[in-house]
């Protein structure tokens, strides 16, 4: 193992260089316009499996395509099978204003490089592909044969790879999955996720007047959608925090008191978060710690708000139109189905008649608790604490990863969530960024890692 763990530390100026390449492809999974680069993002990546050793292809779908990478297999031996799961779909990197530099032009500055998909998710992968090749090329026995599933639509739901798992069920039969795509708490803390919280997405829309109207003309005889939206949207939370939707509540699972101790230890604490983020004041949810609000507690969030004239200087209207953009984290047992409706239902029953409700419904997905008890688990804290030189901890996180309950579903196979995104990594904002010192010990684990998982 000590040859490829050289190889690794031999070649970190070459792996931020093809890093940086992989960054430049601005494969924003949310946007039509950018389908090209999406494709031309999914090719390099297979050449560069390619390259290191890999046979890889790029799968087409209804939507973005998936690359497929495997290990070159050894024919009769039986050696675990571990998939390794990421996605080479970005965020909109929206509001450009805000970038300090391009956000596909990778930009280096101490050890952070600054790109949109760096930490989320490209970097990630990357690391593990990295690790791939040291055992490859120096010839280091891999002990677990693997197979790469990289996607392009995690961003955006990941409808599609559904029914690819389906369809590939037998190919793609595994021992485990492997997943680098979540946070740690800082660089001497290396974690492993044991949960991640669920969502569900819609986009409301109500329409008022069939044109934007002279609002002296008109206002005060017609309701303004934008004001109709604002009363009904501030109707769905209340004062402490909690969501207001009849039943949101049923059923959710609440916390062993073990777990609000295991919360308790986790570093960045109200004061520093409320630094971090850049706000007057944290507010979530009476009766639980920020970090509690964020990991593991279900919310409402409006995560775009769109009405009338948004250009320079004033216009006088009634705007014909309000949308905003709704998703709903979920922690277990929240079921994104029973939610939507519960969603739509209290909707419907608050929208005044003065202006007409549309509802489009968006991607759901459930959460996902992981037993960090289970000898894989265990496995994967040994690569952790070898790689870093530090205890892990163990997290609840609260973003979503929608695919791990169908690894689970299809393939009967657990999610391993090895997280190597600091906390202020600003994925999803503008300055994204990723520590080239988690990207380098990220490698060092995931070789640990198949050692570790061919073990138990
Ligand atoms: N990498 C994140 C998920 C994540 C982030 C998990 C931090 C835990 C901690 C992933 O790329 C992501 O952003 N997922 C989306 C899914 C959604 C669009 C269906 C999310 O959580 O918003
Ligand atoms: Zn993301």
């Amino acid at each position: 193992m000590q040859t490829a763990l050289d190889y690794l530390k031999h070649n970190q100026r070459r792996f931020v260089a093809e890093l940086c390449d992989y960054l430049r492809f601005p494969s924003v999974s949310a946007q039509a316009p950018h389908k090209p680069d999406l494709l031309a993002c999914a090719d390099w990546l297979a050449n560069h499996c390619q390259k290191i050793g890999l046979t890889a292809e790029v799968c087409p779908t209804a939507g973005h395509p998936i690359v497929v990478a495997r290990t070159p297999r050894t024919p009769g031996a039986r050696r675990p099978h571990y998939l390794v799961y990421g996605h080479y779909d970005v965020q909109p990197p929206e509001p450009f204003e805000l970038w300090k530099s391009p956000p596909f032009e990778p930009r280096l500055e101490g050890r952070e490089l600054f790109s949109r998909g760096s930490a989320d998710n490209k970097g990630q992968h990357l690391a593990h592909l990295k690790a791939v090749e040291a055992c490859l090329r120096t010839g280091t026995e891999l002990p677990c044969d693997l197979t790469f599933v990289i996607e392009g639509e995690e961003e955006v739901g990941s409808q599609n790879l559904t029914p690819f798992l389906k369809a590939h069920r037998a190919a793609l039969q595994c021992d485990g999955v492997v997943i680098s795509d979540t946070g740690m708490p800082r660089k001497d803390l290396p974690a492993l996720t044991c949960g991640l919280r669920g969502i569900v997405a819609f986009e409301i829309v109500l329409h008022g007047p069939a044109r934007d109207l002279h609002s002296g003309i008109f206002g005060g005889a017609v309701d303004n959608p934008a004001m109709a939206l604002a009363q009904l949207l501030a109707q769905m939370r209340g004062p402490d925090g909690r969501v207001t939707v009849p039943g949101f509540y049923d059923g959710v699972v609440p916390f062993s008191v073990l777990e609000r101790k295991q919360f308790a230890r986790l570093p960045l604490k109200e004061a520093e978060l409320k630094k971090l983020l850049g706000v007057p004041k944290l507010f979530g949810e009476r009766g639980f710690t920020a970090t509690e609000q964020r990991g593991a507690r279900p919310t409402f969030e409006i995560n775009g708000l769109t009405s009338g004239y948004q250009g320079e200087g004033s216009k006088t209207i009634i705007p014909s139109w309000a949308r905003a953009k709704i998703t709903c984290r979920l922690v277990p047992d929240q079921k994104p189905e029973r939610i939507r409706k519960l969603v739509i239902q209290h909707l419907k029953k608050l929208c005044p008649p003065s202006v007409r409700l549309e509802i489009e419904a968006g991607h759901g997905a459930e959460a996902y608790l992981l037993d960090p008890t289970s000898a894989p688990a265990q496995a994967a804290l040994r690569a952790l604490k070898t790689a870093f030189g530090h205890e892990p901890v163990l997290l609840r996180e609260g973003g979503s990863i929608p695919i791990v309950n169908d690894f689970k579903r299809i393939l009967g196979a657990d999610s391993l969530l090895l997280g190597l995104a600091l906390p202020d990594c600003d994925a999803h904002s503008p300055n994204e960024k990723f520590d080239l010192d988690c990207f380098a010990k990220g490698q060092r684990m995931s070789v640990c890692l198949w050692q570790e998982l061919a073990a138990i």
